[in-house]
This record gives structure tokens, C-alpha cells and sequence, in this order.
């Protein structure tokens, strides 16, 4: 018998294989689409105080075998979400993350204290590393001070889990990472997607209308996993994986950095079934060498340094 499950910050998730935000909207949506059954969790579009619409057309173009976004946040804010899509999202056979974002560290404890007073939120996910919208937005994904303060106030204004998600834009990952931490933020997802753009050529402009967007998917996996691998070794709060995992092997390549669990998304657009299928690949890869626990794999690779 193989055993998928792993604890993260007090959760136990039945596998590590996490549904990452804004690849399934708030949930509900893609119920007819995605096993949610299968999965560990699911995370839902990152909500903000206000709504907001996002960026202007076209917000998706294929890049370099993986995906450039430049959705810019759109939700449907605080309120409408509390009322209108938690309650559905919440009957779906799966813990439920919340993600959250906002301009100030008192906005992102408004969101921290309703959020999480509802019994339907398993955890919360701050991100403060969306490179879809203005600066002003999200300044904070290389500023070690201003994480902690946003985390700090987070963390006075619910008793939830608490996650925070990190930018692979920073050379100052590992600090920023350690003063989430100290701060006390119960793990940290690495990473969100990386700037980039592409180049219409006839119209000679860029495509996406925000002229860049985030990358996801495959390009995206080298970079996140060594700087999985960077954070799993300064940190001793657990570590997330997220970009580009499409298959079994993605899953492992994460965990054995040291990732406790693994979101994904990209892939989904490709097949909705494949968070499934990456569970599956999973129990085959366990049972064909013989390994019970999976948690047996979270830093494998790292021999002494795990
Ligand atoms: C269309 C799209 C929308 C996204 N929206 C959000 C979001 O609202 N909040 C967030 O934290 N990450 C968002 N992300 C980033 C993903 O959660 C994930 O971190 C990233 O795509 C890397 O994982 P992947 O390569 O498996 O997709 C979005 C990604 C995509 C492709």
C-alpha cells in the first residue's frame, strides 16, 4: 500500500499534488472538468478588497513551450467572493486554499480576518508576487521588511494556515523567504511565474495587451526548482514547489529539492485530467521501487544538506 499523504503547517493533504491559483478559478467552475477528488488542495483565484477587471485583451499566448498571462488580478473581491463563490467552491471534494492580495499590509489583514473566519478556508495563500500588475500592487516580492510586516499583520488577524507565495523575480530570495518565516508565515509556495513577452510580428507589437505577462509551465520548472532548492535549505518551515510540474516526475524532482507538497496549473490547460493522472504516476513510480510513504521523498536529493 502507498501513502500519498503529507502534512503541511497542520493540514494533512490525502497526496502532495496541489491545484494552483488562478488555473481553476474559484473552484466551482471547473468542477465537471477536474477530478477534484484526487487531488491534495485546490487554491482559488487570488482575491483582492475590491474587484477588479484585470488588463486589457488578449491576457494569454502560448511561449516557448509554456504560457505567457497577463491576467492583472481580475476577481470579483472580497464581498461577492465571501457570499457567492465560497460557499460553492467549499462543497468540492477538496481542502480549499485561499488566495489573497493587497496594495498595504493593513489591506491584506482585512482580507486574512474575513477570509479566514470562514469555516469553508483550510488555509490562506498571500501572493506578493503577481507580475501582472502594477508595481504598486504587489511592491513587495524582493522587500524582506514590507513581506514580514504583510505577514506579521496576516498572522495577528487569523488562526488559519498561513502561505506565503514568492516571486522567482529576486536575487534576494532567501531572505525575503526567511524574514516570511520569522514573521510567521506556516510555509512558503515557490514560486509564481517569471516576466516575459512575445512580439506579433505583422501587427509589429506586442501581443499580450499588457505588453508582458507571466510565464508558466515547463520553462518555468529549472528555475523554481533551484530556488525550491535554495529556500528548502534556509528555511525550516515547509516548502511548496510551483511551475511547470506536468507529470509524476515533476512532482518528485520538487519534493527530492525539498518541496513538501507541489502546485500546478499550466498543465491542466493541456489535459484537464492531468493532476489526476500526475497522482497516478505517483502511486506507479512508488510501487515499482518499493516506497511506501511519499513523504519519504521531501529532500532526498539534498543528502547532508536535507
Ligand atoms: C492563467 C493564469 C492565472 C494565474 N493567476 C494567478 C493568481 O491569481 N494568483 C497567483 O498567486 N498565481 C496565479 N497564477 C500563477 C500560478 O498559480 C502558478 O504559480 C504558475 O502558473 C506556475 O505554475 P504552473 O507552471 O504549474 O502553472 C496564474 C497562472 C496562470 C497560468
Amino acid at each position: 500500500m502507498t501513502d500519498l499523504r503529507v502534512e503541511l503547517a497542520g493540514l494533512t493533504l490525502r497526496n502532495p499534488v496541489i491545484l494552483a491559483s488562478g488555473t481553476v478559478g474559484y473552484g466551482a467552475e471547473y468542477r465537471e472538468l477536474v477530478e477534484f477528488e484526487t487531488v491534495g488542495a485546490f487554491v482559488t483565484k487570488t482575491i483582492t478588497l475590491e474587484p477588479r477587471s484585470g488588463n486589457a485583451p488578449p491576457r494569454l499566448v502560448e511561449a516557448g513551450g509554456g504560457l505567457l498571462n497577463a491576467i492583472g488580478l481580475e476577481n470579483v473581491g472580497l464581498e461577492r467572493f465571501l457570499d457567492e463563490k465560497l460557499p460553492e467552491s467549499a462543497e468540492l471534494p477538496a481542502p480549499l486554499i485561499a488566495s489573497i492580495a493587497g496594495t498595504s499590509a493593513e489591506e491584506v489583514a482585512t482580507l486574512a480576518e474575513a477570509v479566514g473566519a470562514r469555516t469553508e478556508v483550510d488555509a490562506l495563500e498571500i501572493n506578493i508576487s503577481c507580475p501582472n500588475v502594477e508595481r504598486a500592487a504587489c511592491p513587495l516580492w524582493d522587500d524582506p521588511e514590507s513581506t514580514a510586516l504583510f505577514v506579521a499583520r496576516a498572522r495577528a488577524s487569523t488562526t488559519k494556515p498561513l502561505f506565503l507565495k514568492l516571486s522567482p523575480q529576486t536575487a534576494n530570495a532567501t531572505v525575503v523567504a526567511r524574514s516570511a518565516a520569522d514573521a510567521g508565515t506556516d510555509a512558503l509556495i515557490v514560486a509564481n511565474t517569471m516576466t516575459g513577452m512575445r512580439i506579433d510580428l505583422d501587427a509589429r507589437r506586442p501581443v499580450l495587451g499588457n505588453v508582458t505577462g507571466g510565464l508558466s509551465g515547463p520553462p518555468l520548472k529549472p528555475v523554481n526548482l533551484a530556488l525550491v532548492w535554495r529556500i528548502a535549505g534556509s528555511v525550516d518551515i515547509p516548502v511548496v514547489g510551483s511551475g511547470g510540474a506536468g507529470c509524476a516526475g515533476d512532482v518528485l524532482e520538487y519534493m527530492m529539492a525539498g518541496a513538501t507538497a507541489v502546485e500546478m496549473g499550466t498543465a491542466l490547460y493541456g489535459d484537464p485530467g492531468s493532476a489526476t493522472e500526475i497522482v497516478g504516476g505517483l502511486v506507479e513510480f512508488m510501487e515499482r521501487n518499493g516506497v511506501e510513504r511519499i513523504d519519504t521523498y521531501i529532500g532526498a536529493a539534498r543528502g547532508e544538506a536535507a
